[in-house]
């Protein structure tokens, strides 16, 4: 047996190599099991002998929030940004611009992507990562090394036999548009105000100040520039991503060299096309001059270089006019508003509301009722207006007041100090209850057969049903009250009340409805505790240990089960025998080692639910498909994830394979 400075250095080295090949070349080598098993021991080692852990350690990926916040940290040159272009004639403006300064000499370009993410700058020193920082105002941003090292396609030490001393890499930090949808997708179930688009997600994701946080919502980043080196000589933009590559980094495949602007304009006219297949936003094409030589002749202005422009696509956006803006009452009594629009068109289906998020919201936008608007889909999903058309205004355009009393119930609204969110401060406004029946019983939570929406608004109105321990007690003569119900939909509803008694303990919590606990965080506490008591029991210092489980959630956690009217809901739901243990049956893990992309919808369950099948046998749900996908899962009306498989070559299975690999 090795000793444990050697063996740590090698396992080190194997995991980096593991990686590499994963997040970075997308073809990994080794399956989960044995990298898992790998780092377990690699742990291992390292807790016994913390002294020899390395820089470079896959372990030392999650720190701790910085404390005082970022550091400024000033870059060794400066951060440019780029002119745009938004025309063919522009570009064509800029081609003759160069060459004229250039004249009698060919000109090569270089055209690449230009993600939609946030600027970001590595520094590397002797090959090991030291820093990562935003860009700032360009000569001093923010040092955000915590939450770069959580960026597993970000080495944390350069694959170079030679490396520079010192070097600077300038790139993009970014969020796939699976991943974007996911974090709306979380932040819509806590209740929290939605990103307008991955770029947003991405700066506000690179600020935060928990790099755990950060490593959840699984950033990527690519690499384009070398912005300061001391020891690399390099000649060309070409050669600098064939470096950056080289060293290990993540580069943009797609770059081509191109001998001339039309060649440039043919490259940007082939990406319009495939643009919404690629699995990141991108928002144009960046076209740089090759040669390093005539870009120091070229120069830069005091914002961009002279050498390289942004053609811009358009975004998919149409105009329309807000007829009206309505304010809805959450469960957790949050008051959103909507804006509702004269339908309009926009990539092919019809929009006509837009969630605001919140009153700050419409004040930055200054949106007023009977505005033109411009709307888009952000991240080609969720309709957003963007601004309105100021110079359309004829006077008649209102102000949107968000109202003081509760639209449902009229209590009072608070807005407290620093939250973005009014909220109804009535515990009991009808439609805060109402929302928490409905979600309690709703498909994703306990599941109960029979109580949708109508007939819980008619229990609940009926007075039968106050909160949701009420529904365990409902006798037959009760559910005969509701309107048209006979012995057989009583029958029926109360073989779901019964049913629903043995969900999981996961979906007894989401269903409860605490603020800021979703399905998934649901899922995450269950793992951690195997009883609501023993949850209950857990101080808000027990829970932040959990991976994923922030302040805020250990915070609002607490406060659920201290609260008195919550502990009486929770006895009776006890006394009616509804589970509130996890069960920890060994359940064969037939699908270990799998990883499965699910696209579409399923017939027989939800997305969720497929997903919890396959990872109680072991499998693993992934959000994007790429070559160690095993299967993708096509439901109705499949995604591009399903032209991306078959492009890959990753086995489709329909629902009812599915179903045969879950036993069903
Ligand atoms: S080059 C000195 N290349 O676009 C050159 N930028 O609008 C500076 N971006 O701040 C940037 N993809 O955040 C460059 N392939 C690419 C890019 C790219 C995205 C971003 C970058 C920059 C912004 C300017």
């Amino acid at each position: 047996m090795a000793d444990p400075k050697t063996r740590i250095r090698e396992l080190t080295d194997i995991l980096n190599k593991h990686n590499y090949r994963y997040y970075v070349l997308d073809e990994p080598e080794v399956a989960d099991a044995e990298y898992d098993a790998l780092m377990r021991e690699l742990i291992a080692l390292e807790e016994r002998h913390p002294e020899l852990v390395a820089a470079d350690s896959p372990t030392q990926r999650i720190g701790s929030p910085p404390a005082g916040g970022f550091q400024p940290y000033k870059h060794l040159a400066k951060m440019y940004s780029l002119a745009d272009a938004f025309d063919f004639t522009e570009l064509e403006e800029f081609f003759d611009r160069v060459e004229r300064a250039l004249p009698g000499r060919p000109v090569a370009y270089v055209c690449e992507l230009k993600v939609d993410g946030a600027a970001l700058s590595v520094t590397y020193r002797n090959g090991v990562f030291e820093r990562g920082v935003t860009r700032g105002d360009g000569e001093t941003g923010e040092d955000i090394t915590g939450n770069i090292k959580t960026i597993r396609s970000v080495p944390l030490k350069l694959n170079a036999g030679d490396p520079p001393v010192v070097v600077e890499i300038r790139g993009e930090a970014f969020l796939s548009k699976d991943q974007f949808a996911r974090i709306n997708r979380e932040r819509g179930e806590m209740e929290q105000p939605l990103f307008a688009n991955p770029r947003n997600a991405t700066a506000g994701t690179l600020r935060q100040l928990d790099p755990k946080i950060t490593a959840a919502r699984e950033l990527d980043a690519i690499f384009y520039a070398v912005g300061y080196a001391e020891g690399l000589d390099l000649e060309s933009q070409s050669g600098v991503l064939t470096w950056l590559k080289s060293a290990g980094l993540k580069v943009m495949e797609q770059a081509r060299r191109v001998e001339s602007g039309a060649a440039a304009i043919t490259f940007i006219k082939e990406w319009e096309g495939k643009r919404a297949s690629l699995p990141y936003e991108i928002d144009g094409i960046v076209i740089k001059v090759d040669s390093l030589g005539h870009q120091a002749e070229l120069g830069y202005t005091s914002k961009a270089p002279r050498w390289a422009i942004a053609y811009k696509y358009p975004a998919e956006q149409q105009t329309t006019r807000v007829i009206d803006i309505i304010v809805s009452v959450g469960r957790t009594g949050a008051l959103t508003p909507t804006a509702v629009m004269e339908p309009v068109k926009i990539a092919g289906s019809t929009v006509s509301r837009a969630t605001l998020h919140n009153e700050d919201e419409i004040r930055r936008k200054d949106i007023r009722i009977g505005d033109y608007v411009v709307v888009q889909k952000a991240g080609d999903v969720i309709p957003e207006i963007v601004a309105p058309i100021v110079s359309r205004r004829d006077g008649t355009e209102r102000q949107f007041v968000m109202p003081d009393k509760c639209v449902v119930c009229g209590s009072a609204v608070v807005r407290p100090e620093g939250e973005a969110v009014a909220r109804c401060t009535n515990i009991a406004c009808p439609a805060q209850a109402l929302m928490r029946i409905g979600h309690f019983a709703s498909r994703g939570a306990m599941d109960i057969d029979g109580l949708g929406e109508v007939v819980a608004r008619e229990l609940y109105e009926l007075g039968l049903v106050k909160d949701v321990s009420d529904i365990y007690y409902l006798n037959r003569d009760d559910l005969l009250r509701i309107g048209h119900f006979q012995d057989r939909a009583a029958a029926n509803l109360e073989r779901g009340i019964e049913a629903s008694k043995t969900r999981p303990l996961s979906r007894l919590l989401f269903g409860l409805g605490i603020r800021h606990v979703g399905s998934h965080v649901a899922d995450v506490l269950t793992r951690s505790y195997s009883s609501l008591d023993e949850l209950a029991a857990a101080g808000e210092a027990d829970l932040t240990g959990i991976n994923e489980v922030g302040p805020q959630i250990a915070d609002s956690v607490a406060a659920f089960f201290r609260q008195e009217e919550n502990k009486r809901v929770i006895e009776r739901l006890r006394a009616a025998g509804v589970n509130m243990t996890a069960e920890r049956v060994q359940v064969e893990q037939t699908l270990s080692g799998k990883t499965f992309v699910l696209t579409g919808s399923l017939v027989t369950k939800t997305r969720e639910e497929a997903a919890a099948a396959i990872e109680r046998l072991g499998g693993r749900v992934s959000s994007s498909v790429s070559a160690k996908t095993d299967y993708v899962v096509a439901g109705e009306s499949p995604g591009s994830k399903l032209a991306k498989a078959e492009a890959l070559g990753v086995p489709v299975i329909r629902e009812a394979e599915l179903r045969a690999l879950i036993g069903e």
